[in-house]
C-alpha cells in the first residue's frame, strides 16, 4: 500500500503517471489531504481511496509519501508517521528543501527515508527524478515505485538543489528555448503554425541524432557548418550574444535560489 500525505498538485501528478503506468492498482492507493474537497476531487477522479484516517493508513502503508509544502505543519505529519507509520515502512519525502537530518528529526531515527526531488515530466515517462536515500533504505526497495513517474537518478545530497535548479526546473530552460526559436521562424517570415512544426520536430530529431550517432554537440556542428555557410554565420552571432553565459547564469540563480528557499 501507498499512502500519500497532502494531495495536491505533484502528488496527483505521481498518482496520475503509476496508474497509466500500472506500477501500482487503485486500490493500494490511499490519500490524506486536509481538503475535504481535494480528497473527493481524488477519489471521483482516479478512484484511489481518499480522506482516509490517517492512522489507519499508516498502518496499511509499504510507502508513506510525504507531499505537503515546506511550509505546511511538518511537525504534526512527523508526529503521526512517528506514532502510526510501521518501523518497516519506506517514508518517501518530496517535500523541496527539507534534509534528510530534519526529515530524521521530526519522524524519527532509525527509519528509511527517501529524498525525492519528483521531475515535471511525470506523464511523459522522461525525465529524471534526483532521489537521496539514508543509510537505512536501499535502492531495491524504492525503485519500481520511483521508477512508475519518470527515470531515477540516485544522488548524493549535498548535489539535491543542484539537480533541482538544472535538472528539474529543466523543462523551463527548454520550453524557453522552443519559443524563443519558433519566434524567430516567425521574425523572419513563417507563419506561427510553420515555425512550430518546424521547432518541435529539429528539437526531437537533434536529440535522436545525439543518441544515435554518440557525437558530441560539437561535432555535429561541425557536420553542419561549410565553409562560409549559413550555419558558421548564425553560429557567429550566438557566440558574440549572451547565450551559453545567459542560460549557465540561469541554472546558477535556480540552484541558489532552491537553497535559499531550504533555509527560509
Ligand atoms: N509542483 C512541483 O512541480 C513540485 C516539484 C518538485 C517537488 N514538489 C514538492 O511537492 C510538494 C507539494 O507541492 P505541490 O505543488 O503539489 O503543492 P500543493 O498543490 O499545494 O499540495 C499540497 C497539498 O497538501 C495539503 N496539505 C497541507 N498540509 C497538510 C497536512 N498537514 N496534511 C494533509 N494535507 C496537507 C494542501 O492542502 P491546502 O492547500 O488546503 O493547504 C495541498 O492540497 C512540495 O513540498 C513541493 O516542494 C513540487
Amino acid at each position: 500500500m501507498i499512502h500519500f500525505i497532502g494531495g495536491g498538485q505533484m502528488v496527483e501528478a505521481i498518482i496520475r503517471a503509476i496508474l497509466a503506468n500500472e506500477t501500482v492498482r487503485k486500490d493500494e492507493i490511499t490519500v490524506a489531504d486536509i481538503s475535504k474537497q481535494r480528497n473527493t476531487y481524488l477519489t471521483e477522479t482516479y478512484q484511489v481511496t481518499a480522506g482516509v484516517e490517517q492512522a489507519v493508513a499508516l498502518k496499511q502503508a509499504d510507502f508513506i509519501v510525504i507531499g505537503v509544502r515546506p511550509q505546511d505543519d511538518l511537525a504534526s505529519v512527523g508526529a503521526k508517521i512517528r506514532e502510526h507509520g510501521r518501523k518497516d515502512a519506506v517514508v518517501v519525502s518530496i517535500v523541496a528543501g527539507v534534509t534528510m537530518e530534519k526529515l530524521a528529526s521530526l519522524i524519527g531515527e532509525e527509519r528509511a527515508i527517501a529524498r525525492v526531488i519528483p521531475n515535471t515530466l511525470t506523464d511523459t515517462g522522461f525525465g529524471y527524478s534526483g532521489v537521496s536515500l539514508n543509510r537505512y533504505a536501499t535502492e531495491d526497495q524504492v525503485d519500481d515505485f520511483l521508477n512508475g513517474f519518470g527515470k531515477v537518478m540516485y544522488v548524493e545530497e549535498r548535489l539535491i538543489d543542484i539537480f533541482t535548479g538544472f535538472g528539474v526546473a529543466g523543462p523551463n530552460y527548454v520550453y524557453y528555448f522552443i519559443e524563443s526559436f519558433a519566434d524567430a521562424g516567425v521574425l523572419a517570415g513563417l507563419s506561427r503554425e510553420q515555425a512550430w512544426k518546424i521547432v518541435l520536430e529539429n528539437i526531437l530529431g537533434s536529440v535522436e541524432m545525439l543518441k544515435l550517432t554518440g557525437k558530441h554537440p560539437r561535432q555535429l556542428l561541425d557536420i553542419n557548418n561549410s565553409a562560409g555557410g549559413v550555419g558558421i554565420n548564425a553560429l557567429h552571432e550566438l557566440n558574440s550574444s549572451d547565450f551559453a553565459a545567459g542560460l549557465q547564469r540561469s541554472v546558477l540563480k535556480a540552484v541558489k535560489r532552491t537553497t535559499e528557499l531550504g533555509l527560509e
